[in-house]
């Protein structure tokens, strides 16, 4: 039994990393792996006997630039919709490139820059004055001073004096601590110090952030995964790894489900079906983290309620659930789904696309519609 309920990317794979840690290469200053271990650490591979697993799906040209960038003396900023694995990947790199992952900072509108570089302990500043024992320090403060990877989630969503208060740790490398006289008071980041910050496009925009620091950043998009039978496999893999052991282990979620679940994700997000009819476009996120979720909840909803197998009927209400989430309006598209998508599937008599079909009842008055019949 686990002692937590998630740990981070370093101890999970711990045997990976050790065994990538093998491979030869040129490490940049403050390392732990050469550049092509990192990336495989991310996009998978084999080292020896080990299979190194896949854990980031997408464009492994975008990664391989990824770990360029944090080679070099910008930081690395990730955009992209949510739920497409921005944050995820950024753990990798910092797991792959620094052994940790956990010096994170969190965009929110309140955070203070003490939250970031430094604060005090405030006994101690009392009774003896500022002094290096005194100074708490802030994840920037301890990856500089260690050589480590920051991570900054969600940036735009920090206050822009705060989030510019990164400017001289991304250029100069340095921090100063007015506080502390002579060089007591001026950190100087290490070699391996680097940040990587990650932005939301459905949040106030990254063209809010001052130039000054956009520029201190190599810019990376993040898309969805774009080939449907690649985000099942991706699916697949993350709801079996999350079932297993825990409470929903032994109850099956069939092939045919997830074709219908992940498909259900795949053609709302790209406004399309695959036989290339339009949609009605809400304005959910149908991210490949929401599907996860919601065949991870119907899962658990299937153990804790005695049944084996999960059904079509069963994905219904977690998947309204997911798409009144941003805007109410958006069932009004899920209902036209139905009609467009689910209906012609049904009368070709498509396995469990018949089943989800007669569970549209489950749709009416969501999103605050009212009932009709
Ligand atoms: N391309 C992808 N590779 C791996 N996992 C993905 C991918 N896209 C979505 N996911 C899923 O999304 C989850 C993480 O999403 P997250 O990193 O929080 O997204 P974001 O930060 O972009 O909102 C992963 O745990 C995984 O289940
Ligand atoms: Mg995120």
């Amino acid at each position: 039994m686990a002692d937590a309920i998630r740990l981070p990317a370093e101890r999970r794979f711990a045997a990976e990393l050790a065994a990538l840690s093998t491979l030869p290469g040129v490490r940049p200053e403050g390392w732990r792996l050469a550049p092509r271990a990192v990336a495989m650490f991310a996009h998978g591979g084999q080292v020896g006997d080990l299979p190194i697993t896949r854990k980031f799906w997408g464009d492994d040209a975008l990664v391989e630039r990824a770990v360029a960038s944090l080679a070099s003396d910008r930081g690395l900023l990730l955009i992209g919709e949510p739920g497409t694995a921005k944050s995820w990947l950024s753990e990798l790199l910092a797991a792959g490139i620094s052994g940790a992952s956990t010096l994170v900072i969190h965009g929110t509108a309140g955070l203070t820059e003490d939250q970031i570089k430094y604060g005090w302990n405030y006994a101690l500043l009392l009774a003896e004055g500022p002094s290096p024992r005194a100074l708490v320090p802030g994840p920037l403060y301890t990856g500089m001073r260690t050589g480590r990877i920051v991570r900054f989630e969600e940036i735009t969503r920090a206050p822009h004096e705060v989030s510019d208060g990164l400017l001289a740790a991304l250029s100069e490398k340095l921090l100063s601590v007015p506080e502390l006289a002579g060089d007591e008071g001026l950190l100087l980041g290490r070699p391996g110090f680097n940040l990587i910050a990650t932005a939301n496009t459905r949040d106030r925009g990254v063209n809010e952030m001052s130039a000054a620091l956009k520029r201190r950043f190599n810019f990376e998009h993040v898309q969805p995964v774009a080939d449907l039978d690649e985000e099942i496999r991706l699916v697949r893999e993350q709801i079996t790894s999350w079932v297993a052991g825990g409470p929903a282990a032994g109850v099956v979620l069939g092939e045919d489900l997830l074709e219908l679940l992940v498909t259900t994700f795949h053609e709302i997000r790209t406004g399309t079906t695959l036989e290339g009819v339009r949609l009605e476009r809400g304005s959910a996120t149908m991210s490949t983290a929401e599907a996860v979720s919601v065949g991870y909840n119907a899962a658990l909803h299937a153990s804790f309620f005695g049944a084996s197998v999960v059904a079509p009927r069963d994905l219904v209400g977690w998947l309204a659930g997911t798409v009144v989430k941003d805007d109410p309006a958006s069932a009004k598209a899920l209902r036209s789904y139905w009609e467009v998508a689910v209906k012609p599937r049904a009368s070709a008599e498509r396995g469990a696309w018949r089943a989800y079909w007669a569970a549209r009842d489950l749709l009416e008055g969501v999103g605050g519609a009212p009932k009709s019949r």
